[in-house]
């Protein structure tokens, strides 16, 4: 979908800080933009976001995770999304679809073609123009960020989940490469700003 933009990548790789670099220099700079987030991003779908990630649920099955997930991608793209695009403008997301492919299925081993499936039945034909993948592994993203938050149950999962999280993006960034923007994301915070700036630019989406 034109104009929809998705930034992904490991938990700590500075996705949230890229993305909130990326919104001042749009507001700065006059674009008419949206900036929103995965899961989350609208009333309800913050509602799902909380089940999600509490600690407290880890008796939550794989394909409960999943779908919960795709619950929320269809009430924000329902509130936020869909009226943003429709109102011309371009709508950045951090997370999207790649990270259901990553996490639930690289990362859980969910059959990937379930996965795909149910993210095709959510977002209809709401697929991002392009991905922003911030590339860097999972060692160097934890590092950055000093370890797992205590009150995400999501990076609470053991190390090789995050390794086959990442080995999962490398994937879908190598079978898609009109779509993703791969942005190496081990140098300093103002440098990933410049690349994604640039990249974007060359995209005529800035
Ligand atoms: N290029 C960078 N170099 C060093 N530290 C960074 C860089 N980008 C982000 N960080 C730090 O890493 C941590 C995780 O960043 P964050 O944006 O929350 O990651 P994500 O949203 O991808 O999980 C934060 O403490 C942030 O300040
Ligand atoms: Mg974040």
């Amino acid at each position: 979908m034109k104009n929809f933009i998705t930034i992904e990548g490991c938990d700590g790789v500075g996705k949230t800080w890229q993305t909130n670099l990326l919104k001042q220099y749009c507001l700065k700079n006059g674009y008419d933009v949206v900036f929103t987030r995965e899961p989350g991003g609208s009333e309800i779908a913050e509602k799902i976001r909380n089940i999600i990630l509490d600690v407290k649920n880890q008796g939550m099955s794989d394909l409960c995770e999943a779908f919960l997930y795709a619950s929320a991608r269809i009430q924000h793209l329902h509130d936020i999304v869909k009226p943003a695009l429709e109102q011309g403008k371009v709508v950045f997301c951090d997370r999207f679809i790649h990270s259901s492919y990553a996490y639930q299925g690289f990362g859980r081993g969910i059959n990937l073609d379930t996965v795909v499936h149910l993210n095709e039945l959510a977002i209809g034909e709401y697929t991002p123009q392009y991905v922003i993948f911030l590339d860097l592994s999972p060692e160097e993203a934890f590092k950055r960020k000093g370890g797992a938050d205590k009150n995400d149950r999501m990076e609470n999962v053991d190390f090789s989940f995050h390794q086959r999280v990442y080995d999962g993006y490398k994937h879908f960034a190598n079978a898609n490469p009109d779509t993703f923007v791969c942005i190496d994301a081990s140098g300093t915070v103002e440098e990933t700003h410049n690349k994604i700036v640039a990249a974007l630019k060359q995209k005529g989406i800035l």
